[in-house]
């Protein structure tokens, strides 16, 4: 076992005050409760996530349970073996990886039962208390901490069966929190429903809607870049930046999810949540301070700023191809690929372009932010030729972030080249493991802290953006564009970003630093 200790956890970010006025003091027994625990994103995501807490003592076995509930009917013993094969070594710990896996699954329970009726629920609340109970947790308190990794139709039935049948209990004190997933709804409207259903049942502070790009290394990186250097400052705006991309690439298809994926599309699955978060962290203004509310003002002001997408500045596309998955129709329109310019209304980015792009089956995988400054004015060194200034911030794979700028190219000659600051994760922070977003955001939900969690307006705003154009690609009024897989996508879409103003850097090369 790592020798964190729950202090660590207790440690609140950057230094500041803990993070919420109603900061509960982390004792007694947590029960982090797993719903939808046969599925994918389970296995592939939350218990490994939680392996890896365990594995550096973020949790640990005296003060910790973890029940898995599902529909499927499996023995504990079924579900430690199906997790097991997906809970890879932390770096440095492959010599003791196999005990420490072994005595992670034993702390893991399994309960069946439906998502819609009591008796799966009491026997669930039943699991739990004994688990408490034995804790001999009544001087303590009891945390219940719920995950649904389950399809959001289930969400409200399921919160309802929590809330009437496994709420911790008065009399041992402590905290429920519910923790969504994404999709959180289809449109405006079904996300405003679906957070009334729950809004009734559960207090904000109590829900933690995950977007794990909130939980990436180079995200959380945004605000600090921002606002504690110098340097960006006076830079950040309409009068020196010429337009801003954040960019998600896939280089697979839907890789067996079609199904899912047809009901939604590129925009509802990356862009009107993860792109547009990472939108919000670059846009936004500097917040009072770092509490939750505080941060997450300031970026329900920037969603709230964004003015109506145009028609003309969006551009759609669907791999070839991608209408063979026999659980996807042959006529689908649905977009695997989408181009949306996005304008925000306020006085530090008016006439400045986000464009947001995404796409599945493309010719690489990455995900990046690029701002692209404007050109010299006055250009003595025909700085215009070597390019644009640019600062990256690539969040995948190989975390990095760089400045592109002029310098003079060494030798005898006065002639420019464009060369590169360069910060890349992998050098300069060798020895450091990067967290996996959903470990950082699942510790977060144990530590009460909403800040990388969206909130309910937030998410209203977010629809509010997006949802007349979603409504318009169903109603089969905006088409989707085929591109070849392993392409860049549609030509349509580089089009649409020069003409936005983006001036793609031509003979520029990039010479990696040898470790
Ligand atoms: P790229 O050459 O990957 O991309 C530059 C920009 O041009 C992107 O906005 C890209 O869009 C766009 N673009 C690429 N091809 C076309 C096209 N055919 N038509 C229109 N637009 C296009 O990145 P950089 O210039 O930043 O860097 C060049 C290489 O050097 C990259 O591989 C980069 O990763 C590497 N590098 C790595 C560093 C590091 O790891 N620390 C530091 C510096 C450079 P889109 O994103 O959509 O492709
Ligand atoms: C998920 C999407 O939210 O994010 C997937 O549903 C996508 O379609 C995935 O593949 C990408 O996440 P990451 O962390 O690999 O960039």
């Amino acid at each position: 076992m790592g020798s964190g200790q729950w202090s660590v956890v207790q440690r609140s970010p950057l230094g500041t005050e803990p993070p919420t006025s109603e900061y509960v003091p982390e004792s007694g027994c947590l029960s982090i409760i797993v719903l939808g625990a046969s599925g994918d994103l389970a296995k592939k995501k939350t218990f490994p996530a939680l392996f890896h807490l365990y594995r550096q003592g973020f949790i640990q076995s005296h003060d910790v349970h973890i029940f898995g509930y599902a529909r499927s009917k499996m023995s504990d013993h079924d579900l430690r073996d199906r997790i097991r094969g997906y809970l890879t070594p932390c770096k440095g710990c492959e010599e003791t990886h196999e005990e420490d896996v072994n005595q992670f699954l034993q702390l893991i329970k399994y309960v069946a039962g439906a998502y819609d009726t009591e008796e799966g629920f009491r026997l669930l609340d039943k699991a739990i208390s004994e688990y408490e109970v034995s804790k001999n947790s009544t001087d303590g308190s009891s945390r219940r901490l719920f995950y649904l990794a389950l399809p959001p139709s289930v969400y409200p039935s399921v919160c309802k069966m929590i809330k009437s049948y496994c709420m911790n209990k008065s009399d041992l004190g402590g905290w429920t929190r519910i923790v969504v997933e994404k999709p959180f709804g289809r449109d405006l409207q079904s996300a405003e429903e679906l957070s009334s259903q729950i809004g009734e049942l559960f207090e904000e502070p109590q829900i933690y809607r995950i977007d794990h790009y909130l939980g990436k290394e180079l995200v959380q990186n945004l605000m600090v870049l921002r606002f504690a250097n110098r340097f960006f400052l006076p830079l950040w705006n309409r009068d020196n930046i010429s337009n801003i991309q954040i960019v998600f690439r896939e280089d697979f298809g839907t890789d067996g999810r079609g199904g899912y994926f047809d009901q939604y599309g590129i925009i509802r699955d990356i862009i009107q949540n993860h792109l547009l978060q990472v939108l919000c962290l670059v846009a936004m203004e500097k917040p009072v301070s770092l509490k939750p509310e505080h941060v997450r003002d300031e970026k329900v002001k920037v969603l709230q700023s964004v003015l109506p997408i145009e028609d003309s500045e969006v551009v759609l596309g669907q791999y070839q191809g991608y209408t063979e998955d026999p659980t996807v129709p042959d006529n689908s329109n649905t977009p695997t690929f989408a181009t949306v310019i996005l304008r925000i209304h306020n006085e530090r980015w008016e006439g400045v372009p986000f464009i947001i792009k995404a796409g599945k089956a493309l010719n690489s995988r990455k995900a990046e932010i690029r701002v692209q400054f404007k050109d010299v004015p006055g250009d003595i060194y025909k700085c215009k030729k070597q390019g644009r200034n640019e600062f990256v911030i690539r969040l995948q794979p190989s975390e990095a972030m760089y400045m592109k700028l002029t310098v003079k190219e060494p030798g005898l000659e006065m002639n420019t080249v464009q060369s590169e600051l360069d910060l890349s994760y992998s050098q300069r922070y060798q020895q450091t493991i990067i967290p996996e977003a959903y470990e950082r955001l699942i510790l977060d939900t144990i530590r009460g802290d909403q800040q990388h969690f969206v909130r309910r307006d937030e998410l209203k705003a977010a629809w509010e953006i997006f949802t007349p154009l979603l409504h318009k690609i169903d109603r089969g009024e905006m088409k989707s564009l085929p591109y070849k897989p392993g392409s860049r996508g549609p030509e349509e879409a580089d089009k649409l970003a020069e003409k936005s103003g983006f001036v793609q850097t031509h003979g520029y090369i990039w010479i990696p630093p040898t470790l």
